[in-house]
């Protein structure tokens, strides 16, 4: 078995809509500014699923992204070239590299996927890679998941989102033993939480499955679809919602409104830190 490079965290669910992509792109800005290490952390970030919305919430358009910073030369076994995106090290997707996407077969994908993910790697030395996927059982959520050394699942309080936990996990590990690499599970990320009996009881049965939840829910929050409208990490629109505010000292409702800015980053910083200290210690549900 080849110990991969660096860690490299997929977030998956064989559920969509269910916060895959806020969770990917939140948890690489989360990296990016941490202070986990002496010096700013190189993180990588791939966006394999085919819709680019990964790609659109660090700033780049997905119809007007240069091929070779696409991961369309990844898929072909090549070497991309991330561009710097709010600190991160972004390879996202562009119409081409979806289209192609679209008609590979996924056994091809998997092994030339391998291939350019471990070469990307070797010549851009990053400390960690993160990458979004569709739903599991598409040739790109196949490839990623057979790269992976760990699984982030982000679950909705909903049934549905409870199965597609299970069957992410479970396609994990029947890819891991076809590609003779094992992958640990990080754990659920319980995200879009709501206060009531029926979120509670389904984070339990999640709980009872998965083991420890990771920290703490990221609950519904309207900031997360305002920086998904403008097209931001979360933490960088609450930044610059703040800049704007500063300008108003004094004013009672801004200094409202800086508070508001700052609780769900937070909670990012949260769970980026508690999967840190899992891999760091080895551990996984
Ligand atoms: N905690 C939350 N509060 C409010 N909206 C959210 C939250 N998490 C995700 N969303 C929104 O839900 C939608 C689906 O999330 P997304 O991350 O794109 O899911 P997926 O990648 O699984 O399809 C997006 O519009 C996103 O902005
Ligand atoms: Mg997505």
């Amino acid at each position: 078995m080849v110990k991969p490079a660096c860690p490299i965290f997929v977030v998956s669910t064989a559920k969509g809509g269910v916060g895959k992509t806020t969770v990917a792109v939140n948890f690489a800005h989360a990296l990016a500014r941490s202070t986990f290490m002496e010096r700013p952390m190189r993180v990588m970030f791939i966006d394999l699923d085919a819709q680019g919305n990964a790609t659109n919430l660090f700033s780049l358009d997905h119809e007007t992204l240069e091929e070779h910073c696409s991961v369309h030369p990844m898929l072909e076994g090549r070497v991309a070239t991330p561009k710097e995106q709010y600190g991160v090290l972004v390879i996202g997707h562009n119409e081409e590299s979806m289209g192609k996407l679209q008609l590979l077969a996924s056994t091809t994908v998997l092994v030339d996927f391998r291939r350019g993910l471990a070469a990307t790697i070797a010549a851009h030395e990053p400390d960690v890679v993160i990458i979004d996927t569709p739903p599991t059982q598409t040739p790109s959520g196949g490839a990623a998941l057979g790269s992976a050394s760990h699984l982030i699942i982000p679950m909705t309080p909903t049934r549905h989102a409870f199965n597609g936990a299970k069957k992410a996990r479970e396609y994990a590990s029947m890819l891991g033993e076809l590609m003779n690499t094992t992958v640990t599970v990080c754990g659920v990320v319980p995200i879009m939480t709501m206060r009531g009996k029926a979120n509670d009881e389904i984070m339990q049965r999640a709980q009872d499955e998965f083991g420890p939840l990771l920290t703490s829910a990221i609950p519904m929050r309207i900031v997360i679809k305002e920086a998904e409208v403008v097209g931001m990490p979360l933490v960088a629109y609450e930044e610059s919602q703040c800049a704007e505010l500063n300008q108003d000292e004094g004013n009672f409702l801004a200094s409202k409104k800086r508070q508001k800015y700052s609780e769900v980053g937070q909670v990012f910083d949260e769970i980026t830190k508690q999967i840190l200290k899992q891999v760091l210690n080895g551990q996984g549900a």
